[in-house]
């Protein structure tokens, strides 16, 4: 019997352009804080509610505020015209724009996750596409799922009617039938003007860590298209998933890498100040840290909302990484684990058999017609 916790680094995966390779501008980005209770560090995140505080946004008085009409308008609508004043002030390379972050509701992938335990789903469960009577590949949302995505509906819907709350102008999601799913639930029947309606554009690097499991695997073009038949891809988007292999995952830094790299894709081709991104747990920790957003795990079907500052500089002027980092492995049970412990030290799961790093993914998936 093998217990193991610790991934082995092993190949390097994936090399992405890089914005001093192509002699593009180069983003730096920071959160603007002290305006939303989540990026102050005295918040529990863990027990925060982003619909019982107004989405966090704090009570406060703001340098742009006309002292006639204040009092008649809501707090929204004066950080509206506060992040309008930002931009308008700010130097010709710096940008202010706000993200509202939403995580998709509760998938099969995180029942299953629940039902068998961490450390058991980890080490094998999640790699299988799923059960007799459950799919966890690409997993669809739950009946729970539905239900916390239509409560961020209902969420949205109040605050357009007595906050006045600014409305997204673009709306980003992450290819995975979960956030597809949940973006649908979240803004479908809303009053939104007719110059931003919700036609969402479908971003590959929006996705969640590419880890091992078949939950991280998407589904091919054509039935993202079937889903969803009006909304928009991004351009290249590849027919069939090109970045899950089933046996190394990405590491930290190397999804970082990939955060900037949506990032900078959006903050360079969108002039919206008012953005919406449907992407996952993991994903908009990563983008958070892009950021320099203090960490804030968010529960399924919670949302964040960011205030950034974004500052352009020549490619020559760029510090950060110039190339992807490496992606690692990890052991896996090759057949249903003996044990799973979930507390103290020995966290971790018990193969039947020694365990060693996965050489071929235990689900495969077609990569062509
Ligand atoms: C919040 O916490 C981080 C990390 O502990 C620290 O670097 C940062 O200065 C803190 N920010 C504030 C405003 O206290
Ligand atoms: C944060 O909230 C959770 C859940 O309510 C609680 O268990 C935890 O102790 C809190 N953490 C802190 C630092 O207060
Ligand atoms: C702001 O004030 C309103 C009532 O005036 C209150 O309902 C709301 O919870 C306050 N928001 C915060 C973040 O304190
Ligand atoms: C499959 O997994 C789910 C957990 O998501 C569980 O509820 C169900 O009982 C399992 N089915 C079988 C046949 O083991
Ligand atoms: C999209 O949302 C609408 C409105 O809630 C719902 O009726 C429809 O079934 C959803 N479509 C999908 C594919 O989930
Ligand atoms: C796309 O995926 C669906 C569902 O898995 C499958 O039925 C279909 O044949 C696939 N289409 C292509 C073009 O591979």
């Amino acid at each position: 019997m093998v217990r193991f916790t610790i991934p082995l680094l092993l190949s390097s995966v994936v090399v992405g352009a890089t914005a001093a390779a192509l002699g593009q501008t180069y983003i730096q980005y920071s959160t603007v804080t002290g305006y939303f209770l989540q990026d102050d560090n005295s918040t529990n995140a863990t027990a925060f509610d982003y619909t019982a505080s107004n989405f966090g946004l704090i009570n406060q008085t703001y340098p742009s505020d006309d002292p006639q009409s204040a009092k008649s308008l809501t707090q929204w609508e004066r950080f509206a015209t506060f992040v309008s004043s930002l931009n308008d002030n700010a130097a010709k390379n710096v940008e202010y724009k706000v993200l509202f972050m939403g995580r998709h509701g509760e998938g099969y992938h995180n029942a299953a996750e629940s039902y068998f335990g961490t450390p058991a789903w980890n080490c094998y469960w999640a790699l299988l596409k799923g059960n007799a009577s459950v799919t966890w590949a690409d997993a669809h949302l739950t009946e729970a799922g539905i239900e916390q995505a239509l409560k961020a509906n209902a969420f949205w819907l109040s605050h357009i009617q007595t906050q006045k709350i600014p409305l997204p102008q673009s709306y980003y999601v992450s290819p995975l039938s979960r956030c597809l799913e949940t973006a649908n639930y979240t803004f479908s029947g809303l009053p939104l003007p007719a110059k931003y309606p919700f036609l969402p554009t479908i971003k590959e690097k929006l996705r969640e860590s590419i880890s091992e499991h078949t939950c991280d695997h998407r589904s091919n073009k054509t039935y993202i298209h079937n889903m969803f038949p009006s909304w928009n891809f991004e351009p290249g988007f590849a027919e069939y998933d090109e970045l899950w292999n089933g046996v190394t995952e990405e590491t930290d830094a190397a999804q970082d890498f990939r955060s900037k790299q949506v990032l900078d894709d959006i903050f360079s081709n969108d002039c919206s100040t008012w953005l919406s991104f449907t992407s996952h747990s993991g994903e908009i920790g990563s983008i958070l840290r892009v950021l320099k957003h203090r960490s804030f795990s968010l529960n399924t079907g919670a949302v964040i909302p960011v205030l950034v500052k974004a500052e352009k500089f020549s490619p020559w002027e760029a510090t950060s990484t110039v190339s992807a980092p490496p992606w690692s492995t990890s052991a896996h049970c090759t057949t249903a684990p003996v044990t799973s412990i979930s507390t103290g030290t020995a966290k971790g799961c018990i193969c039947p058999k020694s365990a060693a790093p996965v050489t071929t993914a235990l689900a495969t998936f077609p990569t062509s017609a």
